[in-house]
């Protein structure tokens, strides 16, 4: 993508005569029409689905109440597992779920959520009571309820291979155990598959606060001996074991980052991994954290600067990756990102509750994009949270569920979930507020597996319309159409009493001499696919 702006580059002497002038060349890009161009002779990797994945960790309202009532609920249920939400998830063919944590994994033991539960605390999140009614099989009927795949966390800080190597046992043997026949007593004779493995959750802070050779140790050990005994997953459908990974670019994550790589480029027989895990949220100021609600442009502008960051956090440990992997066999998998601001007023903080408005439906746009970009080793992530919890994409309040601006985009983007990349090119222009500088437009492009191209446009400008053109000659095509989404505001939520204010509303574009053009509204993310009207 062409990131140097004329308009970039003009600053400079720009600023020699003053902010008036500034303002009016402003003004002139808002207005200039963006061109795009489509390259589907260069078609690049495929677009991982698991860039799609969502987290559910045992925190406030994520899985009690998100997804568990317990099956003598009011709420419509199907086993203990709500209706409502369950619809609304298998919309999104979320490719896989995380699970039970975050900080929680690592303090969770799996056998107090089997069979008769054992009443337990939460001391991570509010100190609350944990009943362990979701456990094992109810998390495993809840992601085949939705058609999703597991994605375990095992407990690395305060467990011990012996347990998590039981876990697995207990979950995936086809063979009669002592494991798999409790498995079958407590109602599920056949194994059940986990497709990819967390080896502990941020180990180098909640998770056990280790260095990363004393993490590294742990990694071994537990790759070695938690096995997946899935006859189904053996081979190249064998289980993805995830290693922890950084949680930043300052030196201490870089040397996280190379210790791991370093020892798996030199492993012996005995271990193995597929995956590095990153963790970024974009917050500002974690002591006093911006609001999710009532903000003004700056905080819109201010947010949307600081989650472009993901961008050079994902270039900066692929580079360390490639130094050890450069047929990139190891995915790099942002298993925990999104927005954290401070907790509504009146919920408990320890419940991280926080509304979800236009800005993040872009902020989600901007990241996925950059994921997809970097679609050869980013193969997998996890937006925090699914439910109730930070970005998520359903918020519920006893019976009622209401679906956030962030559900709409995960929406629209379900086309690209394994589509072949293909390159886009552009000059996304500037939006400014104040002394912030972001590129305008952002894109990416896709074909899906019948061959139909998917295009999606984000218009960052909260003010102004962008006139949108894409070279798409060569291409087939001679009309557009898809869904966009924007707002009044740029604080604009959706709630139990205002469900729609954040919709997706039809959108098509004409397409005339190999050139499509489109209009995007302000503050905007955009999906269309280009075909042929009769
Ligand atoms: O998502 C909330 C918490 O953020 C997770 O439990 C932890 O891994 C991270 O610090």
């Amino acid at each position: 993508m062409v990131r140097s702006s004329p308009i970039l580059t003009k600053f400079a002497s720009i600023l020699i005569f003053g902010s008036l002038i500034l303002f009016l060349d402003l003004q002139v890009s808002a207005q200039v029409k963006v061109q795009l161009s489509v390259d589907t002779f260069k078609p690049g990797p495929k677009i991982n689905r698991n860039i799609f994945g969502q987290f559910a960790e045992h925190l406030g309202y994520g899985v009690y109440e998100g997804i568990w009532v317990g099956p003598d609920s009011t709420i419509p249920n199907t086993r203990g597992i709500r209706n409502d939400v369950v619809a609304a998830l298998k919309v999104l063919r979320v490719p896989n779920v995380r699970w039970p944590g975050g900080c929680f994994a690592d303090e969770y033991h799996w056998r107090k959520g089997i069979g008769s539960r054992a009443v337990t605390l939460n001391p991570n999140w509010g100190g609350v009571v944990e009943p362990n009614t979701f456990g094992t099989h109810e998390f495993m009927d809840f992601i085949d309820q939705i058609g999703s795949e597991a994605y375990l966390s095992v407990n690395v800080g305060s467990g011990t291979p012996q347990e998590a190597a039981e876990w697995l046992e207990y979950l995936t043997t086809s063979q009669p155990t002592t494991l798999a026949k409790e498995r079958a007593a407590n109602g599920h004779p056949p194994p059940y598959k986990i497709p990819m493995l967390g080896i502990g959750n941020e180990s180098w802070d909640c998770g056990g606060n280790m260095t990363p050779e004393y993490y590294l140790r742990q990694l071994t050990i537990y790759s070695r001996f938690v096995r997946n005994f899935n006859p189904t997953q053996q081979g190249n459908d064998q289980m993805q074991k995830i290693a922890v990974g950084p949680g930043g670019g300052e030196a201490r994550w870089t040397e996280w980052t190379d210790t791991i790589m370093k020892a798996w480029e030199k492993r012996q027989w005995s271990w193995d991994m597929q995956g590095l895990s990153m963790h970024n949220y974009t917050v500002i100021n974690w002591e006093n954290k911006f609001a999710s609600v009532g903000f003004a442009e700056k905080e819109y502008a201010q947010i949307l600067k600081e989650t472009l960051k993901m961008e050079d956090l994902v270039t900066t440990h692929s580079a360390i990756m490639d130094k050890y992997d450069p047929a990139k066999k190891i995915a790099l998998v942002v298993d925990e990102w999104g927005s954290w601001y401070a907790p509504l007023p009146s919920s408990n903080p320890g419940f991280l509750v926080q509304q979800n408005s236009i800005r993040d439906a872009i902020l989600a746009a901007l990241n996925l994009n950059i994921f997809a970009r970097h679609a050869e080793r980013v193969r997998g992530a996890n937006i925090a949270q699914m439910i109730n919890v930070l970005q998520a994409m359903i918020m519920t309040d006893k019976e009622k569920m209401v679906l956030t601006p962030t559900y709409h985009v995960f929406k629209m983007y379900v086309p690209f979930q394994d589509a072949t990349f293909i390159p886009v090119t552009f000059n996304p222009g500037a939006y400014r507020n104040g002394d912030i500088i972001l590129p305008r437009i952002d894109a990416i492009a896709a074909k899906d597996a019948t061959g139909k191209l998917w295009l999606e446009l984000t218009n960052v400008d909260p003010n102004n319309i962008a006139d949108i053109e894409v070279n798409v000659s060569g291409i087939n095509a001679n009309t557009a159409s898809g869904e966009t989404l924007t707002a009044p505001r740029v604080d604009s939520v959706n709630t139990f009493e205002a469900p729609n204010t954040v919709t997706p509303k039809p959108i098509t574009a004409k397409i005339q001499n190999g050139k499509l053009t489109i209009k995007l509204d302000p503050k905007s993310v955009t999906v269309i696919s280009l075909g042929n009207a009769k």
